[in-house]
C-alpha cells in the first residue's frame, strides 16, 4: 500500500498498517535522516526524529510483547525500564492480553549498564538481560537469576536470545536498536520485519548510520516493501524480509 497524502494517521489506520499475526514476528523500527544519519549532531535519535516518528513508534511498542535493545543504544540515549503512558496504547494493550507494558530485554557483551536501567521501578515492565555468559554471574548478583540469560560465551547469539524470550512467552519481538544490534541480527537473518521512518531533514557528519556490519559482496539481506505512507512530510516504511531477486 502507498499513502502519499501527507495526512496524519488515525490510530486505526496505522493499527491496519502495522498489525502482525499471532505467529512471533522480530521487527526492528528505526529512524533515518535524508543523508542516511541515525542520530543528530548529539549523538541521539531524539534530535532527528518527529511526532509522526513518535506515533509509530508508540504504536510498535503496543504491538510488541519484548522490546530488544543493546547496551550501547542502552547508554546514549539513556533507557530506563518501559512503561505505556498513552491510554490509547494501553487500551490495545489490554484488548490483545498483552502485559500493560512491555518487557525491555537488554542486549550486552560487557555487563557494562548505567543504573538507570538496572535500578528496580515498581510499576514499569520486567527488565530482562540477554549477555555473555562470563558476565551473567554479575549481573545475576544485582537483578537475581530470572532476568539474566547467558546467550553465548563472549557474545549474544541472536537464536539463543530469541529462544529464550519465546520460552518465557515472548512472541511479539521488537527491537529498536541500535545499528550494531540491527547489524549482528539482520547476518544472523532473524529480522522479520524494517520499519523505517525517513525524516526529510540532512544532518551532515559522520554518525553511525542504522546498522553497522562488515560489509560483505552482496546485499545483507533483501526486504520488500509492505506500505509506503506519508505522513507530515515523513515517510513511514513497512519492509518484510525478502527473498534475493525477488
Ligand atoms: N536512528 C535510530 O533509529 C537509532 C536506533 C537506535 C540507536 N541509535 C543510535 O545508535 C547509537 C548507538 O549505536 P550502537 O551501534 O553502539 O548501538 P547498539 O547496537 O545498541 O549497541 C552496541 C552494543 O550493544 C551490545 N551488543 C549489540 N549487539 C550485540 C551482540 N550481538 N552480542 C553482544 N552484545 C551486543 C554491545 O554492548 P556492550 O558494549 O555492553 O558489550 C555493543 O557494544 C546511538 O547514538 C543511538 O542514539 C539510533
Amino acid at each position: 500500500m502507498v499513502n502519499m497524502s501527507g495526512a496524519p494517521q488515525s490510530v486505526d489506520d496505522l493499527l491496519q498498517s502495522y498489525a502482525v499475526g499471532p505467529a512471533p514476528v522480530v521487527r526492528a523500527n528505526f529512524v533515518t535522516t535524508l543523508d542516511g544519519h541515525a542520530t543528530g549532531g548529539d549523538g541521539k535519535s531524539g534530535s532527528i526524529n518527529s511526532a509522526a516518528d513518535k506515533q509509530v513508534f508508540d504504536l510498535l511498542r503496543a504491538l510488541a510483547d519484548v522490546v530488544v535493545v543493546g547496551a550501547g543504544t542502552i547508554r546514549a540515549e539513556g533507557y530506563g525500564r518501559l512503561r505505556t503512558e498513552d491510554p490509547a496504547m494501553l487500551e490495545l494493550r489490554r484488548s490483545a492480553g498483552r502485559s500493560d507494558h512491555p518487557v525491555l530485554a537488554v542486549v550486552t557483551a560487557s555487563g557494562d549498564l548505567p543504573d538507570k536501567v538496572l535500578e528496580p521501578d515498581p510499576g514499569a515492565g520486567e527488565l530482562l538481560v540477554l549477555c555473555a555468559a562470563a558476565v551473567a554471574h554479575e549481573l545475576a548478583d544485582r537483578l537475581g537469576a530470572e532476568a539474566v540469560i547467558p546467550c553465548g560465551a563472549d557474545t549474544v547469539e541472536a537464536s539463543v536470545a530469541l529462544e529464550a524470550l519465546r520460552d518465557r512467552g515472548l512472541q511479539q519481538v521488537l527491537t529498536e536498536g541500535g545499528p550494531h544490534l540491527l547489524g549482528s541480527w539482520v547476518q544472523a537473518g532473524v529480522v522479520d520485519e524494517l520499519c523505517l521512518t525517513v525524516r526529510p531533514v540532512v544532518v551532515g557528519g559522520t554518525g553511525p548510520r542504522i546498522l553497522e556490519a562488515p560489509i560483505g559482496t552482496g546485499p545483507l539481506a533483501h526486504f520488500d516493501l509492505h506500505h509506503a505512507l506519508a505522513m507530515d512530510g515523513d515517510l513511514m516504511l513497512r519492509y518484510v524480509a525478502g527473498r534475493p531477486g525477488a
